[in-house]
């Protein structure tokens, strides 16, 4: 018997769930930091996540030149950084970062560049290729008020 050809998905519907779900559970001060290697997936992660609270039509770019962007919604201001190109973590202080973690929701591409910067509340999420083509793994790390609030989603931390 021949199987039926795969049926279409549509692309990375893991990390866009993943991202929406826990979008719809930030609180104002919630700092999320999206590591991994180019390419896979921090933005895309941060463009779900937007999505879920400011609009699915909300245009999301990466803020690779501009190292922030920031949308309105609901819980809080969304502040999606990217900080490949910072020189030194002291120039994130230009870009409003203690304004972000005070009282914004933070997303944060190469959150290492922020050395002392980076705040020791966070979760971390460290995306990696899967061994499938087009998969990710996502690895969430956090202290104990993360492990908490991640039950209820359903999530353990590693
Ligand atoms: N399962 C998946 N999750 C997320 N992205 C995926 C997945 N599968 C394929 N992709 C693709 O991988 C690419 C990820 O690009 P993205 O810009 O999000 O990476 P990035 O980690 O932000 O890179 P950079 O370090 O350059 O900022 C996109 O082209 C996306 O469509
Ligand atoms: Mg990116």
């Amino acid at each position: 018997m021949v199987s039926p050809p795969p049926l279409p998905r549509p692309p990375h519907t893991a990390t866009d769930r993943g991202g929406g779900a826990r979008a719809r559970r930030a609180r104002p001060g919630d700092v999320f930091a999206l590591e991994g290697d180019l390419g896979t997936g921090k933005t895309a992660l941060a463009r779900a996540f937007v999505r879920a609270l400011a609009g699915p039509d909300e245009d999301v770019p990466s803020p690779t030149f501009t190292l922030v962007q920031l949308y309105d919604a609901d819980p809080g201001t969304i502040w999606h950084f990217d900080l490949y190109r910072l020189e030194k973590p002291e120039d994130a202080l230009e870009l409003g970062v203690e304004d972000a973690f005070a009282e914004g929701i933070s997303l944060i591409e190469w959150p290492d560049r922020l050395g002392p910067w980076l705040p020791r509340d966070r979760l971390t999420v460290a995306l990696s290729a899967g061994d499938a083509d087009g998969s990710r793994h996502a690895v969430l790390t956090g202290g104990p008020d993360w492990a908490r609030r991640l039950q209820t989603l359903g999530e353990s931390l590693s």
